[in-house]
C-alpha cells in the first residue's frame, strides 16, 4: 500500500512525519475527504474549491498547483488500485520550532492516503440514529481544519448512548453532525442550516440542492430549531462517506422516532444515478 508523502509517493511502512510538524502541535492544518466510485474520484474540483478556500481563510500557501495535486491523487489511486473507497488529502502549515506565532517561510506539509470502503448500504435502507449534543465547537466550522475536537467528542458521546452521529444544536438551533450536514423534511419542503461560520458546507449537501432540484423538489437554507427537528416528517444527513442517510430515531437533547421518508429515497435513488 502506497501513501503520498511530501512530493513523493512511497510505501507506507517508509511514512513518517516530521517532530515539529504544526499539524501535531496545534492542529494547525487543512483536508479533505474524496469518494471514488468505480476508479473515479467523485465531485473532485468542488472537494479541491473547498481546500484551496480553507488553505486562503488559514492564510496558507498551496506548494502545488490544484493541477498537481489532482494527478498526484489520481497516481495514487491507481498505484493502490482502488475501485471503490475515498482519498484523504491532508496539509498542514508546516515545520517549526512550536511556536504560536506561525512563520510565513516554512513549506506545508502534503499526506494522502487511500482506503477501499463499501458504501454502507444496509444503514441507507434501514436508517441511523442521533445523539442530539450541544454544538461547543469554535464560530469557524466553515473551515475544514483537522482540528477537531468538538466533532471528535460529539461522535464518541454519541456512540456511548449506542448512536450512529451526533445532531450538534448551538442552543435551540439544529447546526449539522459530527461529521455531516443535517435536513429535516416538513410538508414536502427541504431545509437545512445556511453555509455561514456555523457549519461545515458539504460538497455533498451542495450535491443535494442541485438532486432536489432536478427532483423538483423544493430546498431552503433555512436553519430550524429542535422542535422543529422533533416535528419534521423526514431527517436525513449527508457525508461524503455516509451518501445520503435517513434517520430514524434521536436521544440526547430531543427524543423522536421516525421513519425513512419519500424525498429521501427520492434523493438517495437521484444520487445513486450519479454515480453509478
Ligand atoms: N466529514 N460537516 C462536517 C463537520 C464534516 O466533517 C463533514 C465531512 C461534513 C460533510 O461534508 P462532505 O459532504 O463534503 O463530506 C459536514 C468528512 C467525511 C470526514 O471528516 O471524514
Amino acid at each position: 500500500e502506497y501513501v503520498w508523502l511530501k512530493d513523493k509517493i512511497i510505501s507506507r511502512h517508509d511514512a513518517y512525519v516530521h517532530f515539529d510538524d504544526r499539524g501535531y502541535y496545534f492542529g494547525d492544518g487543512i483536508y479533505e475527504v474524496i469518494r471514488v466510485y468505480d476508479g473515479l474520484p467523485f465531485l473532485f474540483d468542488e472537494h479541491f474549491e473547498r481546500f484551496l478556500r480553507s488553505a486562503k481563510e488559514l492564510d496558507m500557501p498551496l506548494p502545488y498547483s490544484i493541477t498537481t495535486l489532482k494527478e498526484n491523487i489520481r497516481h495514487l489511486l491507481q498505484k493502490n488500485d482502488i475501485k471503490n473507497g475515498y482519498v484523504y488529502i491532508q496539509m498542514t502549515r508546516g515545520e517549526q520550532i512550536r511556536d504560536h506565532l506561525y512563520s510565513r517561510d516554512i513549506i506545508p506539509v502534503i499526506t494522502a492516503f487511500t482506503k477501499e470502503a463499501e458504501i454502507p448500504v444496509t444503514k441507507q435502507t434501514n436508517g441511523i440514529s442521533l445523539l442530539a449534543t450541544e454544538d461547543i465547537r469554535w464560530l469557524r466550522c466553515d473551515i475544514k481544519t483537522i482540528n477537531l475536537l468538538g466533532n471528535v467528542m460529539a461522535k464518541r458521546r454519541a456512540e456511548d448512548y449506542y448512536c450512529d452521529e451526533a445532531l450538534q444544536h448551538r442552543g435551540d438551533i439544529v447546526t449539522e453532525g459530527s461529521s455531516s450536514n443535517i435536513f429535516i423534511v416538513k410538508k414536502g419542503v427541504i431545509y437545512t442550516h445556511p453555509a455561514n461560520h456555523y457549519i461545515l458546507n458539504g460538497i455533498t449537501r451542495q450535491h443535494v440542492f442541485n438532486l432536489a432540484q432536478e427532483e423538483k423538489i423544493p430546498i431552503f437554507e433555512e436553519a430550524f430549531s429542535l422542535e422543529e427537528t422533533i416535528n419534521a416528517d423526514e431527517i436525513f444527513v449527508t457525508s461524503t462517506t455516509l451518501e445520503i442517510m435517513p434517520v430514524i430515531n434521536i436521544k440526547g437533547s430531543i427524543e423522536t422516532s421516525l421513519q425513512p421518508g419519500t424525498i429521501t429515497r427520492k434523493l438517495q435513488q437521484a444520487f445513486k444515478e450519479h454515480t453509478h
